[in-house]
């Protein structure tokens, strides 16, 4: 028995250093290693051997076979890399290539560069700024003093006493305002961050943020820009609410809703059981804001927003947890 293992472990290797291609590889495969095929056989006989020559034998029938195996898939390797395939296995030059897995934009981006267009088409200048921020940007030049209860809803991610990770793009207002003199038409789109998180908050998120300074400017004329958004973005008229509302760098103030449309205003987890989204905040301006950056409230007025963008992609694409925007799931992502 031990011979003709030796013998079979000869014959094999010789064998194998003479194969050329696929299908003579298979031959050999299921010669030797097939479940019918000569080590099988062997395996099978060992019966016969002498009980205490059985192991040793055994032994060496495994060894032998594994060589075998891993010479075989070295050799399958070898004939891969080289090409040769044979008549059966060869290179079909007319096959299509393989397409690499393209990326795209997330979501959120897409979103965010629509939103941008819309209001660029309305003759809104881009500006961007820090997401690390200052006490005073963010808060005090907004008409929120240290110690306003104001700073309470923001959950704020602070760094220090005085610098902070933006908790909304109104950042931008008076850093603007502070260099350009009306009239004024910007956008300002970025990451903002909020210590919360649940269904239809994430701890960072997106916001857009629009003013308009001019003489003369009224709440319609906020009216009419945010109607025109609404019913660009979201190829519909939608039905808007304007809600009154407070924030301290605006007066008068009001939050704007959005019909729901994943359940269209029946109630469902998304809006709270309201029938409504809440998708941004706006305003007038608040005179206070203007003094602090050296406009003349008595000469210019002027309105703005903050738009809230995982809520509107939800909204378009009906998504009902914001938090898988990120979870870098492929399988969502590649959805848009
Ligand atoms: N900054 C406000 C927020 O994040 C939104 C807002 C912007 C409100 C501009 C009024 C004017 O909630």
């Amino acid at each position: 028995m031990e011979q003709e293992l030796q013998q079979l472990e000869k014959r094999a290797k010789e064998t194998l250093a003479t194969l050329q291609d696929n299908s003579q590889l298979e031959d050999f495969r299921i010669e030797y290693l097939g479940r019918k095929g000569k080590f099988s056989t062997i395996m099978r006989n060992l019966g016969n051997v002498a009980k205490e020559d059985r192991p040793r034998v055994g032994q060496l029938a495994n060894t032998i076979k594994q060589e075998i195996e891993s010479l075989f898939e070295e050799k399958k390797l070898n004939l891969d890399q080289t090409g040769a395939k044979g008549e059966t296995g060869d290179i079909d030059l007319t096959l299509p290539g393989r397409r690499p897995a393209l990326g795209r934009l997330h979501p959120v981006t897409q979103i965010m560069n629509e939103v941008c267009q819309v209001f660029e088409n309305m003759g809104f200048a881009i500006a961007e700024g820090p997401d690390v921020e200052t006490d005073h940007y963010n808060f005090a030049a907004l008409n929120i003093p240290e110690h306003h209860p104001a700073r309470d809803m923001h959950d704020t991610f602070y760094i220090s006493e005085s610098i902070l990770l933006r908790t909304h793009t109104s950042n931008m207002q008076a850093r603007i305002m502070e260099k350009q003199d009306p009239p004024l038409r910007v956008i300002a789109p970025g990451k903002v961050y909020r210590c919360d998180s649940d269904i239809t908050h994430t701890p960072m998120f997106h916001q857009v943020e629009g003013f308009l300074v001019d003489k003369k400017v009224s709440f319609a004329d906020l009216k009419g820009v945010l109607t025109v958004f609404t019913q660009k973005v979201f190829e519909e008229d939608l039905a808007l609410r304007f809600r009154p509302s407070f924030f301290p760098f605006t007066e008068p103030s009001a939050e704007v809703d959005i019909a729901c449309v994943i359940c269209k205003g029946e109630g469902c987890r998304v809006c709270k059981y309201t029938g409504w989204l809440e998708i941004l905040g706006c305003g007038m301006i608040d005179p206070e804001v203007f003094k602090m950056v050296g406009y003349d409230p008595e000469e210019y007025s002027g309105f703005a927003f903050g738009l809230g963008v995982e809520r509107i992609a939800m909204l378009k694409y009906g998504i009902d947890d914001i938090r898988l925007y990120y979870e870098n799931d492929l399988r969502f992502l590649s959805q848009f």
